[in-house]
């Protein structure tokens, strides 16, 4: 998860590197640095820590900065060795001709390094792309191609890569290749862009090419040539970029995370629209590939993802077998994919992800495919790698998600799968659409995004106590039924901006170990809205009250019961236990920020995550 740019053309490529890695932070951002090719020499600027201190380094050298139209770029978050000077990308043979930016792992990198210092390879860093470096460089001894000399080392290389290579000798290209890691071109008019996602080029393009796995693409500023790995010329497809460069800004919030938050009402009407007209209007999925006939077939549901994604997939669960009747099983990717997992063709496999590009969950889906199993994929990506290895795509349309903790995806991830719930069920089950639960549940969904914005609109109370509960270093979230993967996010949305440790339980499990850890130094949330667990949380909230835990009820209903239990009440608009965890989330979410913020946290980029975990 590193994000690596490149340009040639007419532009000072410092400028469109810098920027283009500014809109790449969410990748990762522990180191950072470019190779500026000049006249006949490749100058190198690196810097340890945020974007901010590279822009610094390339101020104090405007002078060569003003002489370079091409360059490649990188920023990190460090796979292989710390987040240093030295380990920055890019990184060079040992004469310093060659340089490469890498994104990916190479999971042979120690063989490889032997076999290159038996050459008088001499590595400097602690990364596995230095080792990419010396084997480029190696090979173009032989050949002197650049492309070839580029082909030729990749086919030695096992793992993930998008790798941007330069040579001072070729000042007119920029050598780019791929697998299992993304790449993009952005096509301009006597200029070219590479990127590791869309964000980096969409203000200068909106045509790309997106480069497959195996290919190796030679861009010149008036030229783009791909081939396989045999050295067959290829025709990939100009596509059209569906983003807008609004979308990139932060339209006055502080932060994208409370922006993004905020947009979660707009989320929802856009993830509805065209798909659920009324409460008594068929559900309408184009991009499910399903005949009628295979999904009758589908015994069973695996749902595979990862953090904020699989807590999607946990609500999925309740609802599937609810509305379905379908037995469905959620796994976390990285688990999934070292068990011996049973799959066939009656083996609906649903994959969510907002990236598109979690290593563990594509690892996964590539397994399950080879069973026999249809692959439906959740995405905010439509163009990412997962979308493409799909059999079924289902687009959550949530916009580009900047900030790196999970918000307004996640609503649109739990809003797809109420939608494929209830398409399921129309197309299983045709008589059961009239059923007032189905009916009623339609007509909730009409009207949550004014629920939603109910909520976004009224955040004092959430900000009170985010102030009066900033101080805690431990929280528990505990819910039951629908709302237990409630809990899981609102605890891991705390976590990840604010570093307190937060963890989600089954309420009922409280009482099975955790509840030894309460005391009144650590606050217990529980969300309990009215429905047929009602009353247990409230047992188990009283449980907790009793070893002098601070309690927080976030709920759509209050009594005196609760007014006397509970510290602090966040309330939502009532709401169905069915919907509740759409609406219950929001506050949580909230509730994270606002306690983040107040500690002066990044919150956007907290430390050690990336937002894709492009690695396993
Ligand atoms: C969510 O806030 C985290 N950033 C992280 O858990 C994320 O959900 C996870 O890495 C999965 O990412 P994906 O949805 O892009 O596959």
């Amino acid at each position: 998860m590193c994000g690596i740019v490149g340009y040639i053309g007419f532009k000072k490529a410092s400028e469109v590197l810098l920027k283009g890695l500014s809109y790449l932070e969410y990748r990762g951002y522990d180191s950072s640095g470019v190779a500026l090719m000049t006249k006949g020499k490749i100058e190198i600027f690196k810097a340890p820590g945020k974007l901010n201190n590279l822009r610094e380094v390339l101020l104090k050298e405007q002078n060569i900065c003003n002489k370079s139209t091409s360059g490649i770029g990188h920023i990190r978050w460090a796979t292989h060795g710390l987040p240093t000077e030295l380990n920055a990308h890019p990184h060079t043979c040992n004469c310093g001709s060659l340089v490469v930016v890498h994104n990916g792992i190479i999971e042979n990198y120690k063989e490889l390094k032997n076999e290159l210092e038996k050459y008088g390879c001499e590595f400097k860093s602690q990364t596995d792309t230095e080792v990419a470096a010396h084997l480029i460089a190696h090979e173009f001894s032989k050949c002197k191609d650049l492309m070839a000399a580029t082909t030729n080392a990749v086919k030695k290389i096992q793992g993930a890569y998008a790798f941007c290579v330069m040579h001072k000798t070729m000042p007119d290209k920029i050598i780019v290749a791929r697998k299992n890691a993304p790449l993009i071109i952005g096509v301009g008019e006597g200029e070219n862009f590479i990127a590791s996602d869309i964000p980096a080029i969409i203000e200068y393009t909106k045509k790309a090419i997106y480069l497959n796995d195996n290919q190796v693409a030679e861009i010149k500023k008036d030229s783009i040539r791909i081939t396989d790995l045999e050295g067959n010329l290829l025709e990939n497809k100009v596509e059209f970029l569906p983003f807008e460069p609004v979308a990139l800004s932060k339209m006055g919030y502080k932060h994208y995370m409370l922006k993004e938050i905020h947009e979660q009402s707009d989320v929802a009407r856009n993830v509805l629209q065209g798909k659920l007209t009324n409460s008594k209007s068929e559900i309408v999925l184009e991009d499910v590939k399903l005949t009628p006939k295979e999904l009758k077939n589908i015994k069973r549901i695996q749902i595979i993802a990862c953090g904020t994604s699989l807590h999607a997939g946990l609500v999925g669960k309740y609802i599937l077998e609810k509305f379905a009747k379908i037995p469905t099983d959620v796994e976390a990717s990285s688990e999934y994919i070292y068990r011996d997992t049973i799959s066939d063709e009656n083996t609906l496999t649903i994959g969510i992800s907002q990236s598109g590009e979690t290593a563990d969950t594509i690892t996964a889906i590539k397994q399950v495919r080879e069973k026999g199993s249809h692959v439906l994929i959740i995405t905010n990506r439509p163009d990412s790698t997962m979308a493409r290895l799909a059999d079924s795509l289902l687009p959550v349309n949530a916009g580009i998600e900047v900030s790196v903790a999970a918000t307004k995806s996640y609503m649109a991830q739990l809003l797809s799968l109420y939608l494929l719930t209830l398409y399921l069920v129309q197309i299983t089950n045709p008589e059961s659409v009239k059923d007032k639960e189905i009916v009623s549940l339609k007509q909730e969904m009409l009207e949550l995004p004014n629920k939603i914005e109910a909520v976004t609109n009224n955040t004092k109370a959430i900000k009170e106590t985010a102030k009066k509960y900033s101080s805690f270093k431990d929280f528990i979230f505990i819910a039951r039924g629908i709302n237990f993967p409630t809990a899981l996010e609102g605890a891991l949305k705390l976590k990840e901006i604010s570093y307190i440790n937060a963890t989600g339980y089954s309420a009922g499990e409280l009482k099975h170990g955790p509840i030894a850890m309460l005391d009144e130094t650590m606050p217990v949330l529980a969300i309990l809205n009215k429905g047929c667990v009602y009353d247990k949380v409230m047992s188990n909230c009283e449980e907790a009250k009793a070893r002098q835990a601070k309690l927080i009820g976030v709920t759509n209903f209050i009594d005196r019961k609760s007014k006397d239990l509970f510290d602090d009440i966040l309330t939502i608009p009532d709401i169905s236990d069915t919907l509740s965890p759409a609406l219950n989330i929001v506050v949580l979410q909230l509730l994270a920020y606002y306690i983040a913020e107040y500690l002066g946290k990044d919150v956007d980029q907290p430390r050690n995550l990336a937002k894709s975990v492009t690695v396993e």
